[in-house]
């Protein structure tokens, strides 16, 4: 099983200024648990030195060429990434990805040494009719592309209702789920048992620990919370 993982997104927050929480972040010592912060690309080359690990948020699915505004999981790994997010919901619907690009992404991620942090989720519709788990298994298998090993891809579940709402699913669902993306992982994948699986979805201090307690979640993947040190730093408490 792979350590545990408070991983946080800051989305498209910050400017250089803001990475003075990243020093007071630092300044928290003694976690057991790993943790990462998926930055603005712009931020990530001015972060070398930190005790954690720093992400991006998006890459191309191509090594280099003529993409204008896109960046490279090889230019993210030059200046110092060693993660990257794939198929956040908020680029599945912002820029239409499909599990076909997020799963080349993927693959272009795991080809420049970087770790993917894979999302998946359903949407409110989808759960009230009862399709969730078909939903996940969908994106599971277009998403996830074969090369992916517990060392180069974390799954993040987050339903997309969940997301910067203040609304998160009850401990039985997010069970449900996990259970249910642990065994699809494990039947596809030698390693499957071991993959990192992450919850994303209005984490905060004040449910992380009933979150982390539900199996098969191995850490969090957070928002909101994640931009101010005394916000994140209760949530990692809790994964420790
Ligand atoms: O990727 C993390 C995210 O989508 C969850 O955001 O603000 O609900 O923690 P938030």
């Amino acid at each position: 099983m792979r350590r545990k993982l408070a991983a946080g997104n800051w989305k498209m927050n910050g400017l250089r200024a803001d990475l003075a929480a990243l020093d007071t972040l630092a300044e928290q010592r003694g976690f057991d648990v790993d943790v990462l912060i998926c930055l603005p690309a712009t931020l990530i080359g001015s972060c070398a030195g930190l005790p954690f690990a720093i992400g991006g948020q998006d890459c191309h699915s191509a090594t280099h060429g003529a993409h204008t505004g896109d960046i490279s999981a090889a230019m993210l790994a030059d200046i110092g990434a060693t993660h990257v997010i794939t198929g956040h919901s908020e680029r599945r619907s912002d820029h239409h990805e499909t599990d076909a690009m997020v799963a080349a992404k993927s693959r272009a991620a795991h080809e420049a040494g970087l770790t993917a942090i894979i999302c998946i989720g359903e949407t409110l519709v989808q759960r009230a009719d009862g399709s969730t788990l078909a939903v996940i298994d969908a994106q599971l298998a277009g998403s996830v592309p074969d090369c992916a090993t517990a060392d180069n891809t974390v799954i993040a579940y987050e339903p997309i209702w969940a997301i910067g709402t203040g609304k998160v699913p009850t401990t039985e669902q997010i069970a449900e789920v996990h259970a249910h993306i642990r065994a699809r992982l494990a039947a596809r994948f030698a390693d499957g048992a071991d993959f990192g699986i992450l919850y994303g979805g209005s984490v905060k201090a004040e449910n992380a620990a009933a979150i982390f307690a539900v199996p098969h979640v191995t850490g969090a993947l957070v928002g909101g919370a994640s931009l101010k040190p005394a916000d994140f730093t209760p949530i990692i408490a809790a994964l420790a």
